[in-house]
């Protein structure tokens, strides 16, 4: 064995191939070392070879890194090999590697969907859709579907449509859907209506209010606890055999709870609000029976037009993948057979974050003679919210340990080889406060003892005092329009200025990293980043589709689209694009469109604008009775010049349309406009530029799938704009940037970087919030299934109600939320090799109230490490356990005061070493301004740009 020794449970776990192994293991244990030494074992034994394992990664970028561990480790043996036989094999398998059966699950199903269409009995053209894709056809099938319950004429499908937003019942059609798909179900439906036994229901609600009586009154007879004390009474009065009805439904609706004091919150008046809940849970689940047999027919409806769109299109989306190669593997046993007699081993790295779908796959291609071999840590699962299930993990562990598995053990690893052993006391104090059943880590690396020097862990906190740090005195550099809340801002600051005081003492910004779970507040960490002179650059998520110019392109393209779309009108207008007209411009061209009210006292109404723009070009002045003539003369000449030529221009382009394909438009629509001219004399022309080239080329791809529907190109780019990318990229180091990098937490999986932050820790926890929710339940003898259901559903005219278990699934689901929470900040603390920088927000009021629970991760670091006390110190961290390290955390409160503001904003003198010049792309130079900015230089002058990169 080569590379750095391996620890006595790295050999173990690798020790005799004949075994299945199930490896759970912590953060920087080696889980993948380890999987690359199996890999590679098993390619050189002439019984096996490379073309004889699969090995399951979970994204594309991993696949390739494993790829690459597994050709320098055979290129290792090979070099040290004495036989020249043995290095001769070492080579060739070095050489197959390249065409290993290496990849992510969804990267194999295609494979094998492609090499068997027939069988699958799928189009062998398909096409797989990306995700915005996919979105926009789900969301037609939905419109479609909703359509046809509706000219159902049922008066039940009609009150479903009306009173509940399009939105809702869109949101809780899909996360239905695609739940009930990630757990194996190729035609999700709804389960039967909940059953419900109403009448033992309100008897407990009877109880619940008899028992509840006594104690609630004993507080202050204020009116609330008076009216409160009265429906307590009123519900022990309840008869469990009334008949589950809308009035019943009412009844139970008056008796919930309105504050009242404290004597309703303790244990008797919480169990009388749980029975209530669950009272009303049970009759609306009859009561309104037939409006969820609506969602049902819905939901099902919304399943065929989905299908037929793709059936269209001879397309799948990711899920099919998976589905398809399941039923394919399981529905044709030759096939099947094949592929268990090909793999004698299937390795899986990250096991925690697969589904039960993705386990089905796994089972159907293991066969008597395929050596299993899966890693993974439970408390490292954050993908949650694409329905990884981390008790499908549980579960797979537990078979392995309690021998359900013949030939099979569970192995750990516990040292950890990343991070300084000061790092792993404080991941460890982390872990044990915040994750339960958590395991402490050994220290793998041995390092000086923890006393020397700086501690390398930091915790900064700041206080939520927002009117405090708006204070001027503070001197905090607060933008008028800026989103983040002054506090947040104080926060990058006091970050960034810690990164700027590491890079003065010599520390490398290219190798800082901040991980952020979300990219909220990333404008105030790039712009107080990129003030201390650190040149910040965003990984994946703010890319292309966020910039500036595809924005502006996109209102455009959409006015021409359809010019009464007055967003998109008004977003164009304000964009260099549309000759940047000033906002008291739109203000008056707004106020001016608007009809006069038709009565007194009345407000005005707001009319299209784009006919006053027609009006005021064709006339001079807005034709009487349409609009106020005189605020339209209110608007600046020079002004009225820029409205004339964009509504000429506009006019111009809509009657050539989209002759000549969309590519063409694009084109022309951003040279028509001086956009081309606008953007290249701009800082960084040529990059912006470049992304108008990209939309041209994207239009005619699009173009080739879809023909030239503007509109519907127009919706691809608003689709695309709002969702994020799959696989966010996270260049282990961008090309040629020397300065910090920003990604979230989710793009750094798997990775390590010498030092790393994670601020923002202050933030809400994302619970997800949905109004629909499917549980899948236990196979009960008869082959049916006991699933469990909960919707919130709204009523004309009255308030939601909540139906089955909605209430239970949504604490379950909030749990499960706030447990994936607490993983990610241990997933991105745990990504640190030589130092990690922790902070957040945190309100000081927070710290004494209970429960701790889902409470920022701010609120419950503070609470669980440091004792409820966020005062400045450098604080002593126990050893977690008898092997794990002790260390140290540096933690600083920072609170607002006089000039603070103005200390944690350094002179931007950049810190950051000069990137070398590269000669095949010279340093940017901004060019010279065109002789005519209004026209005159046609866009193919500017043909040389056409050469860059994108
Ligand atoms: N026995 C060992 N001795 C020294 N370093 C090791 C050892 N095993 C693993 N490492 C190093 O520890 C780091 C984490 O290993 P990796 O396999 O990526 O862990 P995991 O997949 O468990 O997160 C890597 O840099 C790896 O080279
Ligand atoms: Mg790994």
């Amino acid at each position: 064995m080569s590379g750095p020794p391996r620890t006595d449970q790295q050999r173990e776990a690798v020790r005799d191939p004949g075994r299945d192994v199930f490896l759970r293991a912590g953060a920087g244990t080696g889980k993948t070392t380890v999987l690359v030494d199996r890999f590679c074992s098993a390619a050189v034994d002439p019984d096996v070879g490379v073309e004889r394992i699969l090995a399951f990664t979970f994204t594309e970028r991993a696949a390739d890194q494993l790829r690459r561990r597994v050709r320098a480790e055979l290129a290792r043996r090979g070099s040290q090999a004495t036989d020249p036989d043995e290095a001769e094999m070492m080579r060739e398998a070095e050489e197959k590697t390249e065409r290993a059966w290496i990849s992510t699950i969804h990267g194999f199903c295609r494979r094998v969907l492609a090499s068997h269409p027939t069988a699958a009995g799928i189009d062998p053209r398909f096409r797989v859709l990306d995700e915005p894709e996919a979105d926009r056809l789900a969301e037609r099938a939905f419109d479609a579907a909703l359509d046809d319950l509706v000219s159902s004429g049922d008066p039940e499908a009609l009150e479903l449509a009306a009173s509940n937003w399009r939105r809702s019942l869109l949101e809780m059609t899909r996360s239905a859907y695609d739940e009930l798909r990630s757990q194996g179900r190729a035609s999700p439906e709804l389960p039967e209506p909940p059953a419900a036994d109403t009448a033992a229901r309100i008897a407990e609600l009877v109880a619940a209010a008899e028992a509840a009586a006594g104690p609630c009154s004993e507080g202050r007879q204020t009116p609330k606890a008076i009216a409160n004390l009265e429906r307590i009474a009123t519900a022990a009065q309840l008869d469990p055999g009334a008949e589950a009805a809308m009035e019943l439904l009412e009844q139970l609706a008056g008796l919930k709870l309105d504050g009242g004091g404290q004597s309703f919150e303790a244990d008797e008046g919480v169990a009388y609000k749980r029975a209530l809940e669950r009272a009303r849970g049970a009759v609306a689940a009859v009561a309104m029976r037939e409006a969820y047999q609506q969602l049902r027919k819905l939901v099902a409806a919304f399943g065929e037009r989905y299908e037929s769109l793709k059936g269209d299109r001879s397309a799948l989306d990711f899920e099919d993948l998976q589905l398809e190669a399941v039923a394919l593997l399981r529905g044709n046993d030759r096939l099947r057979e094949r592929y268990r007699e090909q793999f004698r081993h299937l390795m899986v790295d990250e096991f925690q974050d697969t589904n039960a779908l993705q386990l089905s796959l796994v089972e159907a291609l293991r066969g008597p003679d395929t050596r299993l071999f899966v890693v993974g840590d439970e408390f490292q699962s954050i993908y949650g919210f694409r329905h990884a299930d981390v008790d499908v993990y549980r579960r797979e562990h537990a078979r392995f340990a309690e021998g359900g598995e013949p030939n099979g053990v569970a192995l750990p690893l516990t040292g950890n080889f990343r991070s300084a052993p000061e790092i792993v006391a404080a991941t460890n104090a982390m872990g044990s406060g915040l994750l339960p059943g958590f395991e402490p880590l050994a220290a793998g690396v041995s390092e000086p003892a923890p006393g020397t020097g700086d501690p390398v862990v930091e915790l900064a906190l700041v206080t939520e005092d927002r009117a405090g740090w708006e204070d001027g005195t503070v001197g905090l550099p607060l933008l008028p329009d800026d989103p983040s809340p002054a506090h947040k801002i104080a926060e990058a600051r006091v970050l960034a200025a810690r990164m700027r005081e590491l890079a003065a003492t010599g520390e490398d910004p290219a190798e800082m990293v901040v991980l952020l779970r979300a990219f909220t507040h990333v404008a105030a960490y790039e712009r107080a980043l990129s003030d201390a002179g650190l040149d910040p650059y965003v990984v994946g998520g703010r890319g292309f589709w966020s910039q500036q110019q595809i924005e502006d392109m996109r209102a455009l393209l959409a006015v021409i689209a359809n010019p009464l779309d007055d967003e998109a009108l008004f977003g164009a207008l304000a964009s260099p694009a549309g000759g940047a007209v000033l906002p008291d411009t739109l203000w008056l061209l707004r106020r001016a469109a608007a009809s006069p009210p038709r009565e007194e006292g009345r407000k005005e109404r707001a009319n299209h604008v784009w006919p006053l723009l027609r009006d005021l070009l064709a006339e001079g002045a807005p034709t009487p009775g349409n609009g106020f003539a005189d605020r339209a003369e209110l608007i600046p000449d020079d002004e009225r010049a820029r409205l004339d030529g964009f509504t000429r221009i506009v006019g111009g382009l809509r009657s050539s349309g989209a002759e000549g394909g969309l590519e063409s438009l694009v084109e022309r629509a951003a040279t028509a406009f001086g956009y081309d001219l606008a953007t290249l004399v701009r800082d960084q022309g040529r990059e912006r530029w470049a992304n108008i080239r990209k939309l041209m080329r994207l239009a005619r791809e699009f173009e080739s799938r879809e023909g030239p529907d503007l509109g519907a190109f127009v919706e691809y780019l608003g689709t695309r704009a709002a969702s994020r990318d799959r696989e966010a990229e996270a260049a282990t180091r961008a090309e040629g940037h020397a300065g910090v990098r920003l990604m979230t937490v989710h793009a750094a999986k798997g990775l390590e970087f010498g030092i790393v932050a994670v601020p923002d820790l202050g933030r809400k926890l994302q619970l997800g919030w949905v109004s629909l929710r499917v549980e899948a339940g236990e196979e009960r003898p008869d082959g049916t299934e006991t699933a469990r259901v909960g919707v919130q559903l709204g009523r004309l005219g009255r308030p939601s109600e909540r139906l089955g278990d909605y209430e239970e699934l949504k604490e379950l689901a909030a749990d499960r939320g706030a447990e994936e929470e607490a993983r990610l900040v241990y997933v991105a603390a745990t990504r640190a090799e030589r130092r990690l920088l922790l902070s957040g927000t945190f309100n000081p009021k927070s710290l004494k109230k209970d429960p701790l629970a889902r409470r920022p991760m701010a609120v419950q670091i503070i609470r669980t490490l440091l004792d409820g006390d966020p005062s400045t110190r450098v604080l002593d961290v126990p050893a977690a356990s008898a092997d794990a390290p002790a260390g140290r955390v540096d933690v600083r409160l920072i609170e607002p005061a006089p000039g603070i503001g103005a200390e944690l904003t350094p002179s931007a003198a950049p810190v950051a070493a000069e990137p070398a010049p590269d000669a095949s792309s010279p340093p940017l130079g901004r060019p010279d301004p065109p002789p005519a900015l209004a026209g005159g230089l046609s866009y193919s002058a500017l043909s040389g740009f056409e050469r860059c990169g994108f």
